[in-house]
């Protein structure tokens, strides 16, 4: 495992989970335009506060996970992208799960397209996944476009974490080699 980096793309700085991302998690986690289609609802604070734990924790064990989503510009938090182990029925393992949220204020800029790109690059050249997954709830038509732009194809109706009825999309190391790490 080499050294963690931050991930740079044209806009954005993608930081490695961190205590000074706390503050921002509940907030982001207790807004219900966020979470209007995560199976759990919004969060209370002390569940965010253990979730928050977990991702530091699964960047000391595992050298990758959840990023912030920061602007290189100014240096705002704009949201973040989850990298973790993922549902691997039918899968090629290890599979990686990838997720994304955004400040609402942040929408319709193309930002999590953008970072979800670069970790998406990540999972399969740092991570070391055979496979990548991503979840959405049927109605999430933004989430959905995002995966398609993504390179990743609809694979199955799935049992999300909390227990609810989601899609899920997948694409192959296979797949992603021939589409976006060729010559
Ligand atoms: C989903 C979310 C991350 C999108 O963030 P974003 O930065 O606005 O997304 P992007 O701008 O990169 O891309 C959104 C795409 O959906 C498209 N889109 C937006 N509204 C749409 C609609 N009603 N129908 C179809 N497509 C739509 C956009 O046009 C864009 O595609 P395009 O670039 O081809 O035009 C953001 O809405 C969010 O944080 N939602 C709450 C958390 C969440 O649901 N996370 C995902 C769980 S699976």
């Amino acid at each position: 495992m080499g050294p963690v980096r931050e991930l740079l793309t044209p806009r954005l700085v993608l930081i490695p989970w961190d205590q000074r991302f706390k503050e921002d998690f509940v907030r982001l986690s207790g807004d219900e335009h966020v979470m209007k289609f995560i199976g759990s609802g919004v969060w209370s604070r002390d569940y965010a506060l253990q979730r928050h734990e977990l991702a530091l924790e699964q960047w000391a064990h595992r050298g990758f996970g959840m990023r912030a989503i920061t602007e290189r510009a100014g240096g705002a938090f704009l949201g973040l992208v989850s990298l973790g182990d993922g549902q691997s029925a039918g899968f090629a393992t290890p599979a990686l799960e990838i997720g994304w949220w955004v400040d609402p204020q942040a929408w319709g800029r193309g930002i999590a397209t953008e970072a979800a790109a670069a970790v998406r690059d990540e999972a399969f050249t740092q991570a070391g996944a055979s496979s990548l997954t991503a979840c959405f709830n049927s109605a999430n038509v933004q989430s959905e476009r995002i995966m398609a732009k993504l390179g990743m194809s609809f694979s199955g109706d799935v049992t999300d974490r909390y227990g609810q009825p989601a899609r899920m999309y997948a694409l192959t190391r296979a797949a992603w080699a021939a589409a976006f790490s060729g010559p």
